[in-house]
């Protein structure tokens, strides 16, 4: 346990994270409206076992009892999200103010356990009537987020000091609407164009809505991010690594911290001038006070006959999902960011590990594996703060084993493994590491002040 590095400053906050849709449940309750998931997960053959949120982890109710396995982990800070539907049922119009109180009730139970909140406004469960007008490919919608986000703070403004506007636009836009493994399930790529641009101008007025109704708070955005290794020194390969990086990663930071696209992705641009409208870029790129980092692998990249083409690293490890156990991607991520773009702050908003947990016959679940992974991830970061990354946070994806988008339940990456027939809540090792982890950092300033004075 690296108990004796100094790099964490001494404010750093430990936390974990969760999304509304993977753990709350309660689908049809106070009024929640249909998202694109629902609809999705109805939908046969979208999501492996024909899965769905309707139940999740029951956070919704459990909420009390998981907030205090969160104390009992000695976590600083929750990333948790907001269900749109919940709180505007049909995108617009009529607040719904149940939805609002289970959210008003989250932060005051997370404050009440010293647990500082990070809400982030959208985690991918548009409401399923904005779809229906044209989803994110319409202008539209990234207009009714801005009186979605308007209401939430409205309401939680006064508690809620750090908002995250968007979760992985690149994911978002990419795989829900030109892959069609995610909701809304599009496969079109001048959709994914079109909803990368509009997920980005919403950022930008969110931005400037949560500042008007709460100067004091932080606010960020956290977008996917992987860093991108040429397979070999040749020049096709550097291209290759370079482009994937510009389609993946300065396709969002470029606009977010200079308000510009990406010069070298002509095609990209071809596609996304038609949306630009005066002044767009300057709304998106409002100065932000931290930049979240959503990170689990990197990408090795060489130049194929049809384009980059990503390589797998037979002899590295890899997880449950397939993604390569490359700790030092993170640290290169954390440093290449800083500075070329000079967030403020970072925050590392996700990164953890799936692995096929089962729970033996001493009821305890052991996942050394996933111990390793944080270990190593942590200490990536530890080297990149020693390099000047601005890193104030890390939180753990995820707190509970939930449901995995189009994976359903059948990957866990909590540190809490959750047996979905009972929901019983059962600590894996890691989470006692992390504990432990986390518990040491926390002493060891009181220690040595003590051992000082
Ligand atoms: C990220 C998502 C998160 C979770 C992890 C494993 O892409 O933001 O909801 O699914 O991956």
């Amino acid at each position: 346990m690296p108990t004796h590095d100094t790099s964490f400053p001494l404010d750093f906050l430990w936390g974990a994270a969760t999304a509304s849709y993977q753990i709350e449940g309660a689908a049809h309750e106070d009024g929640r409206g249909e998202s694109v998931w629902d609809r999705f997960c109805a939908t046969p053959g979208k999501v492996r076992n024909g899965d769905s949120g309707e139940r999740a982890c029951d956070f919704y109710h459990r909420y009390p009892d998981d907030v205090k396995l969160m104390r009992e982990l000695g976590l600083d800070a929750f990333r948790f999200s907001i269900a749109w539907p919940r709180i505007l049922p049909s995108g617009r119009g009529p607040i719904n103010e149940a939805g609002l109180d289970f959210y008003d009730r989250l932060v005051d139970e997370l404050l009440a356990h010293d647990i500082e909140p990070f809400a982030t406004l959208f985690h991918w469960d548009t409401p399923q009537a904005l779809e229906d007008a044209g989803g994110w490919t319409s202008r539209e919608t990234a207009k009714a987020f801005t009186e979605y986000t308007e209401a939430v703070v409205r309401r939680l403004g006064d508690r809620v000091r750090h908002w995250i506007t968007h979760n992985e636009p690149w994911v978002h836009a990419w795989i829900g609407h030109s892959w069609g493994h995610h909701a809304p399930g599009r496969t079109s790529e001048t959709d994914a164009v079109a909803a990368a641009h509009h997920l980005l101008l919403s950022h930008g007025w969110a931005v400037e809505v949560i500042r008007a109704a709460t100067p004091d708070a932080q606010v960020g955005i956290a977008p996917n991010l992987a860093h991108a290794y040429p397979a070999s020194d040749t020049p096709e390969d550097e291209a290759a690594a370079w482009q994937v990086d510009g389609e993946g990663n300065r396709w969002f930071l470029d606009p977010l911290f200079r308000g510009t696209y990406p010069a070298d992705l002509l095609e990209r641009n071809e596609m996304v001038a038609p949306l630009v409208e005066d002044g767009d870029l300057a709304t998106i790129a409002a100065p932000l006070d931290f930049l979240g980092v959503n990170n689990y692998f990197r990408f090795v990249v060489s130049a194929g006959a049809d384009g980059p083409r990503m390589e797998r690293v037979e002899e590295s490890q890899h997880t449950d999902m397939g993604w390569e156990v490359f700790p030092d991607g993170l640290h290169q991520l954390l440093v290449r960011v800083s500075r070329d773009y000079s967030p403020p702050a970072i925050y590392v908003t996700e990164n953890g590990a799936a692995f096929g947990d089962v729970r033996v016959h001493d009821g305890h679940v052991h996942d050394p594996e996933r111990t390793a992974y944080l270990e190593s991830h942590i200490a990536a970061v530890s080297r990149a703060i020693g390099d000047g990354a601005p890193v104030k946070g890390y939180f753990v994806w995820s707190l509970l084993d939930n449901f995995e988008w189009a994976f359903g339940y059948s990957k866990r990456f909590g540190i809490v493994y959750v047996d979905y027939p009972t929901l019983e809540r059962v600590p894996k090792d890691s989470f006692y590491w992390y504990r432990d982890f986390i518990a040491t950092r926390a002493q060891t300033p009181r220690a040595s002040r003590m051992a000082a004075g």
